[in-house]
């Protein structure tokens, strides 16, 4: 059994051959952490990892004690789990003491929320402990999930009042996690609008760090997830801990380091804005933490997150499918069109083997630029006389699938729904809003909202023949008011407001099955778990520049799949960075992931049009293996002067694997190197192909049948004459393509 109670001690340890983690009931019944980390035999106690009790610090010193479930106020001097005030006496002293566990097959869903799931009731196991503050009545349930195949445990908080007063939450995270010492290395994913997701590592330090967001989204700048990794961890060896919220609003995840040297991570809710009000009876469940622990290095942590990511927090039909090869009509068109130009543009798609059409902003309202009409979601029949039933059946007839890109949480300030509901707008009365993108963003907390956009876009999307839809959110929230709550309810608005996003994808993904979303937001300033329970992909990043996108997609990919990672090629000079580099290498990079296109077909020279037959015909060839091979990072843009990066993709069966290998600037004289493989079978034979296939030494040195031993022992060979090297020229890429030969 995953999880083990030893009655005498009072402890609950979950294991599944790959990790343990221990709790257990202190003397004085507060929920004591014990253990994390590599797996440890059941049938033994552990008692003694923890300390026997916590009654508050006794001393002024104060030594710190492992919690599952820390509150303030009552000697823990630490960023506490839970934090609330009692309105009755203004105090916010609690004290939470075990009261019972249970133990079930599977793991439950969580009502309203997001979260990772089992099909099969043996798939994973969950403990419930239920805590009680005895003064209050409230109650709080700690669930951990302990999935059986992958190395990950999954946590939520469910809030109860059973007394007879209200209770104000001030601040819930979905896991605090105290680790016994500080000797890690902190790693989020922090950037900005077209730079998303860098890998930005520091050592721990006293006091409290970390990340998070106040804007009513995950946002660009900080993803929800936080890495923990010794000095000496790498991608294939050490110790590393992920702890990923799956949530898309605002958050915080962060780590408090104390002056004896141990550590307290943690991750949920933001505590900042953050209120929610306790009624008598009333509950409230915190958004699922999940944990991943790997003693193999980062690859392994990343392959965790990917597998249960890929199939079991991704949903619906396209969960397993294969996704289409799109071009998208914004960087070609943007609002400039009318239904000759699409179809124009459709047909030289078509031509080039592309197998799906989507139209972007810009087809609906009086839309010919970004001030106006995002909520007015009826076509401009300017642009397109015979609507939108029209042009889908026109592009289906071309014997492609035909998509449409949305912004349901939007309002221009010129728009028929603006007029008519004004007080729909996210705003303070009385007070001006802040106007971004010309744009105001719907109280989505207002279930006359929802409701009113579930019909619209309901009704839209029966239309016509949509088989995919775009998501897209252009803006953060500001002046966040809820016009439907009562004055000493605000607090409650970011959290309801995420809440009526997730019930809006819920009624139109549920209605429409065979649809495949993918979420936006403004690129990738929303690219969350949340937002994968929903739309099994996202849109990377507005940033489709290959030597850019190298450093957004490997961030990404330490959490987030190549199934779920959208990514096109792009025209050059590039729109972000007015950078222009070679064909071949976009696609390289853009392989990686989702594959499509972004541009005017039609404007391709007949040279760039061979090379995009040729490239859709290798990725329609590849596709299962990019979409959902096992990534390996081998060599990162975030390493040394970053100028190279390395990666691969491996079939689940080893039998083929995509190495990608690219440069930033040429240099002469690289010298003799090899790049080893990792992740291949060492017992199988592979042919070793390039492309593009050239004539050339790189080719001459790695092609031809080679051992998965020696492709991981001695590696591929990099060298190259002198020739070869002065003919490249910057952002050069190459992909190595290997398949079984025999055994
Ligand atoms: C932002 C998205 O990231 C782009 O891809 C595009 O859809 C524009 N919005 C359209 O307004």
């Amino acid at each position: 059994m995953p999880i083990e109670w030893r009655a005498a001690t009072r402890e609950l340890l979950l294991g599944n051959g790959r990790l343990t983690y221990g709790m257990r009931v202190l003397d004085d019944d507060t929920l004591g952490h014990l253990y994390l980390g590599p797996a440890l035999h059941g049938g033994r106690s552990y008692a003694h990892l923890g300390a026997p009790d916590f009654a508050g610090f006794t001393n002024r010193i104060g030594t710190p004690v492992a919690l599952e479930c820390p509150v303030g106020g009552s000697g823990d001097f630490r960023v506490p789990a839970v934090a609330v005030a009692f309105p009755a006496d203004g105090s916010g002293v609690l004290h939470l003491r075990y009261v019972e566990h249970r133990v079930m097959a599977g793991k439950p869903p969580l009502p309203g929320l997001p979260s990772t799931y089992v099909e099969a009731g043996d798939e994973a196991e969950t403990v419930i402990v239920t805590l009680r503050d005895e003064p209050s009545g409230l109650i709080v349930e700690v669930a951990t999930t302990i999935f059986r195949d992958h190395r990950a445990l999954a946590r939520s908080l469910r809030l109860r009042n059973e007394g007879a007063a209200p209770i104000d939450l001030l601040g819930a995270a979905s896991w605090s996690l105290d680790l016994p010492d500080a000797a890690w290395q902190l790693t989020t994913l922090s950037g900005t609008w077209a730079r998303e997701r860098h890998v930005v590592a520091r050592p721990l330090v006293p006091g409290r760090q970390g990340v998070g967001s106040t804007r009513g989204a995950s946002g660009h700048e900080h993803n929800p997830f936080l890495l923990l990794r010794r000095a000496d961890t790498t991608e294939a060896h050490g110790e590393a801990i992920g702890l990923s919220l799956v949530y898309s609003g605002n958050f915080r995840a962060e780590v408090e380091v104390e002056p004896f040297g141990s550590a307290r991570a943690r991750v949920g809710l933001d505590a900042e804005g953050f209120g929610w009000r306790l009624e008598p009876g009333a509950e409230f469940v915190t958004p699922e933490a999940v944990l991943v622990y790997s003693d193999d290095g980062l690859g392994a942590l990343s392959d965790t997150y990917h597998e249960l990511y890929r199939e079991r927090l991704a949903r619906g039909l396209w969960r397993d499918r294969e996704r289409p090869i799109l071009v998208n009509s914004w960087e070609g068109a943007h609002f400039q069109f009318d239904e000759a130009r699409l179809l124009g543009m459709a047909t030289a798609a078509r031509d080039l083997g592309i197998e799906s059409f989507v139209l972007d902003d810009g087809w609906f309202g009086a839309r010919d630029d970004d001030t106006s009409s995002l909520g007015d979601w009826t076509v401009d029949r300017r642009k397109l006389p015979q609507g939108l039933g029209h042009l889908a059946q026109a592009v289906e007839a071309l014997g492609m699938s035909f998509g449409l890109w949305i912004e349901p949480e939007m309002v221009s300030p010129r728009s028929r729904l603006f007029e008519q509901h004004p007080d729909w707008a996210i705003g303070v009365p009385g007070r001006p809003r802040t106007e971004s993108r010309q744009q105001l963003v719907l109280d989505m907390g207002n279930p006359a909202v929802v409701d009113h956009l579930a019909m619209v876009l309901g009704d839209l999307l029966g239309s016509a023949s949509i088989a995919y839809v775009k998501w897209d959110m252009n803006r953060n929230i500001t002046e966040m008011y809820g016009r439907t709550l009562p004055p000493d309810r605000q607090g409650e608005a970011f959290h309801r407001s995420m809440l009526g996003v997730y019930e809006l994808y819920e009624r139109l993904t549920s209605r429409f099955p065979a649809i495949l979303f993918e979420s936006c937001a403004g690129g990738g300033g929303r690219f969350d778990p949340g937002m994968l329970a929903f739309a099994p992909q996202a849109w990377t990043s507005d940033d489709t520049d290959a030597f850019e996108r190298l450093r957004i997609q490997w961030g990404t990919s330490l959490v987030y799949p190549l199934s779920s990672m959208a990514a096109h090629v792009t025209a050059v000079p590039n729109l972000q960075v007015g950078r222009g580099t070679p064909l071949a290498t976009r696609a390289a990079v853009a392989f990686f992931g989702v594959f499509g296109y972004e541009l005017d077909p039609t404007a391709l020279s007949p040279d760039e049009r061979a090379q995009v037959v040729d490239q859709v015909a290798f990725y329609k060839r590849h596709r299962t293996l990019f979409q959902r091979g096992h990534f390996v990072r081998l060599h990162g843009p975030f390493d040394g002067d970053g100028n190279e990066t390395a990666w691969m993709v491996v079939a689940p069966d080893r039998e083929q694997a995509i190495v990608g290998l690219y440069q930033g600037l040429n240099h002469p004289e690289p010298g003799p190197r090899r790049l080893r493989l990792r992740g291949l079978d060492p017992a199988v034979t592979y042919q070793v192909s390039l492309w593009p296939a050239r004539d050339d030494d790189l080719s001459r040195r790695n092609e031809g049948p080679r051992g998965g031993d020696e492709l991981m022992g001695a590696g591929l060979s990099l060298a190259a004459g002198r020739e070869e090297i002065e003919s490249r020229g910057d952002h050069w890429a190459r992909l190595f393509v290997l398949e079984r030969r025999g055994g």
